[in-house]
């Protein structure tokens, strides 16, 4: 019988395979990465024949390095980027140009006219996003406006769209299915929060034509079938890559929440079968949806720009350090940054701030300051974002009547820097968890795939898989963190409003 689960983690810089167990066991994995296409100024595509060629090429070394076949393969899950978008043809599976990626800005005029002409509310109310170039649906109506008859096409039924998920499923099913799931599908600005389908009046709003999108399907069930090397194998689980690590950290019940230290930071909480409008800038997101029976789940999710990334600027940009490693070192060498702040507003500030003409500000410096220092201000300014962010959250549960916060679950790259983690449970007054197993997003997409093909009866049987590494207990006073918050809120007043562009 074959038991085996092949999770596909289709990230922004790199596709990966994991070969996961009945146990939930990882037994192997592959990477590969592929190129980054930086072709104008705030453009930034993939090549979505780049994306297929290095997923399936890592299925292959996965299955390999497990001494594994595709006939072991009971199911396979998908994980994804997000919002990044393909239009491709249905005919050929030719893609007509490259995919336009999450980080993409050449909409965002067309997003400040959507605020300016008043949407903002009725976008906030019916997908729970605002009206930011971060999300699927301009990307799509630039691609069927700049495309030589694109768009007649797209209404005569002759392109499919579809964010990476859907990509990855017409490939792995031969040009047959032509599909998205529900978490996926709600990063899009077109689907409706609480129907959970395409939403007619958006599509009107941002221009895109029915007949180009796909079918919105669960997280889990009988999705679609995978046609690889003669045999038929169930795609049995699907979930956006944020959503899938907050499956994949166990965080099944209101009031958990997890978050992501990478390039950015990714913080999600699951807020259950309400979905809570916010009241602090933050989105409500689709979390997932597990049968065609099964209610829908939401979470409330908040992102920083610069995490991981303010590390690489110390590398690359102040050439203090060689490595993120040396950073981590170099700043564990001081017992604090001595009254230094970094807010690495680079590129702006993301949620709670939304504030696009920030700039990064390192303040406090004296005769003093030492480069140790500044790596401790600069590592310190993750746990300082993702605190704002989880205080946002906070008071947007309690005006709901929602549970509070009781532990934070943590993965990423920087999840394994121990300062780090403790300083984060020190600024947020809760218990910081770090899982065994640090691969949450592509765990999730297991999880989903073996709820749906049957290996575990049901979520319940989860949480079991779900072990705890490290737990960081507060160690601050409730008056210190209050004052080391308030100044870092004064550090970010001064940082925001600051570019001439
Ligand atoms: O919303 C964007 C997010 O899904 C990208 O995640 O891990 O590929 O950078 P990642």
């Amino acid at each position: 019988m074959p038991s085996l689960i092949a999770a596909l983690d289709q990230g922004t810089s790199s596709s990966r395979t994991l070969i996961v167990d009945a146990q939930g066991r990882v037994l192997a994995s592959a990477q590969r990465e592929f190129t980054q296409h930086y072709s104008q100024p705030g453009w930034v595509e993939h090549d979505p024949l780049d994306i297929w060629a290095t997923q399936s090429a890592t299925l292959t070394e996965a299955l390999a390095r497990a001494a594994a076949k595709l006939s072991d393969l009971a199911a396979i899950g998908i994980t994804n980027q997000r919002e990044t978008v393909v239009l491709w043809e249905r005919a050929t599976g030719r893609p007509l140009a490259n995919a336009i990626v999450w980080q993409d800005r050449r909409t965002a005029g067309i997003c400040a006219q959507l605020a300016a002409d008043g949407h903002a509310p009725e976008l906030q109310a019916r997908t729970g996003l605002l009206p930011d170039a971060y999300f699927s649906a301009t990307k799509l109506a630039w691609l069927l406006d700049h495309i030589p008859g694109a768009r007649a096409r797209a209404e005569r039924g002759e392109l499919a769209a579809g964010t990476i998920d859907s990509w990855l499923v017409w490939n792995l099913s031969g040009g047959v299915t032509h599909l998205t799931d529900v978490s996926n599908a709600s990063r899009t600005l077109l689907c409706n929060l609480h129907t959970g389908d395409w939403d007619d009046e958006l599509l009107a709003l941002l221009r895109v034509p029915r007949a180009v999108l796909p079918a919105i399907v669960p997280n889990c069930g009988a999705l679609a079938v995978a046609r690889l090397g003669g045999l038929n194998i169930p795609i049995t689980g699907m979930a956006g890559d944020q959503q899938a690590a907050l499956f994949g950290q166990a965080c099944l019940q209101p009031g958990m929440a997890k978050n992501t230290y990478g390039t950015g930071c990714f913080a999600l909480q699951h807020t259950g079968t309400q979905a809570v409008r916010s009241q602090q800038r933050l989105l409500t997101t689709i979390a997932w949806k597990l049968g065609d029976d099964q209610p829908l789940h939401y979470a409330l999710e908040g992102g920083v720009f610069i995490a991981g990334a303010a590390v690489q600027w110390l590398r690359d940009g102040l050439g203090l350090v060689h490595s993120a490693q040396e950073a981590q070192q170099l700043a564990d060498s001081v017992p604090d940054s001595g009254g230094v702040l970094l807010v690495p507003a680079f590129t702006g500030l993301g949620a709670p701030h939304w504030d696009a003409q920030a700039r990064g500000l390192l303040i406090g410096i004296t005769r003093g300051t030492t480069a140790a220092q500044v790596a401790r201000a600069t590592i310190d300014s993750l746990a300082y974002q993702s605190a704002e962010l989880f205080a946002a959250m906070q008071a947007d549960v309690a005006a709901q009547g929602g549970p509070p916060l009781t532990e934070l679950r943590v993965d990423g790259g920087a999840a394994v820097n121990d300062t780090l983690m403790q300083f984060q449970a020190d600024l947020l007054g809760v218990p910081v968890v770090r899982p065994v197993q640090a691969e949450s997003t592509a765990l999730g997409a297991a999880y989903l795939a073996g709820l749906g093909a049957g290996l575990w009866p049901n979520a319940a049987a989860l949480p079991a898989l779900w072990q705890e590494q490290r737990r960081f207990t507060p160690q601050m006073s409730t008056d210190e963190r209050k004052a080391r918050m308030a100044r870092w809120r004064r550090a970010v007043e001064r940082a925001r409003d600051w570019a001439d562009d």
